[in-house]
């Protein structure tokens, strides 16, 4: 919440921005509701995008591909990443006070087919915002910063940023999100990343760097593989 907030020139820093803020929180309390029915009424098979629809479009949007800069769009991510994010969000191993209370009152079976849901979604191209800093970035994408000990982006996330099975699909992501979440993992807020991986690769890396990589990730074509 408070990293949306103080996100600078993003959407909530204007007066329509705050209406959507106040939109979204809206959907996020009536969601546990939404959800308690739609588990009821769907006890034979899951309906995920009903679930969908009633409980997360209002800030993932029908596709998975948000519009609202902070929000992480999950077209395309692979079913596994997406389940894992659930279930460490629900459980509170990965911190959310915006999805936390919506994804606790979900079950095994609607998280897994939330996560087929989106992964079968086609991704939508990536914003820059800065197209200045998209050269920056995709050196410390492709070479990391060798002095300070900063591994490559693509050693994980894969040259194309399609990823692979432990290691998530970031190309075309939101450029807010992707700083949001590098700065997460920096400052230790976001620690649910299998043997601190992430956590380690972000301590040495500054703050140009962090937004300079972003607006790369952003402009990454999207991979064959969520097209
Ligand atoms: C009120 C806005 C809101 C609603 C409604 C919402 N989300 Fe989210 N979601 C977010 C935000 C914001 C994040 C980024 C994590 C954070 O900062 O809390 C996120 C992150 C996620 C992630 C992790 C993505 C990643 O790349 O790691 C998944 C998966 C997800 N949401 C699924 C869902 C599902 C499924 C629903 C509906 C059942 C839902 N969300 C409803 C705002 C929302
Ligand atoms: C050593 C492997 C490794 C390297 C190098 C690496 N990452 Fe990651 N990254 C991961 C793993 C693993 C995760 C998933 C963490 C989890 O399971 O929650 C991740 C997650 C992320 C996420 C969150 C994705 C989402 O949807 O929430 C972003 C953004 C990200 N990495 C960006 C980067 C950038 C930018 C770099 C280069 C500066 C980088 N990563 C380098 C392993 C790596």
């Amino acid at each position: 919440m408070r990293n949306l907030v103080e996100t600078h020139g993003g959407p909530f820093g204007s007066a329509s921005g705050r209406a959507l803020l106040g939109h979204a929180i809206q959907g996020a309390l009536l969601a546990p509701i939404l959800i308690l029915g739609a588990a009821s009424a769907s006890a034979q098979s899951t309906d995920a995008g009903a679930i969908v629809k009633e409980s997360c479009a209002t800030c993932h949007t029908q596709s998975g591909n948000s519009a609202a800069p902070p929000f992480p769009k999950l077209s395309g991510l692979a079913p596994d990443y997406l389940a894992k994010q659930m279930r460490d969000v629900a459980s509170g191993k990965r911190s959310s006070d915006i999805m936390g209370p919506i994804l606790d009152e979900l079950s095994r079976g609607e998280i897994n087919a939330l996560a087929e849901y989106f992964a079968r979604q086609p991704r939508t191209p990536g914003i820059v915002t800065r197209p200045d800093l998209v050269d920056e970035g995709e050196r410390v994408y492709r070479e990391g910063n060798k002095e300070a000990g900063v591994p490559a982006c693509a050693g994980c996330h894969t040259p194309d940023g399609g990823g692979a099975p432990r290691f998530p699909m970031i190309a075309a992501q939101n450029a807010d999100y992707v700083v949001q979440q590098l700065k997460q993992f920096r400052s230790g807020e976001r620690s649910n990343d299998f043997g601190k991986l992430m956590r380690t690769v972000v301590s040495r890396l500054t703050d140009a760097e962090i937004l300079a990589v972003a607006q790369y990730v952003a402009s990454m074509p999207v991979p064959p593989s969520a097209r």
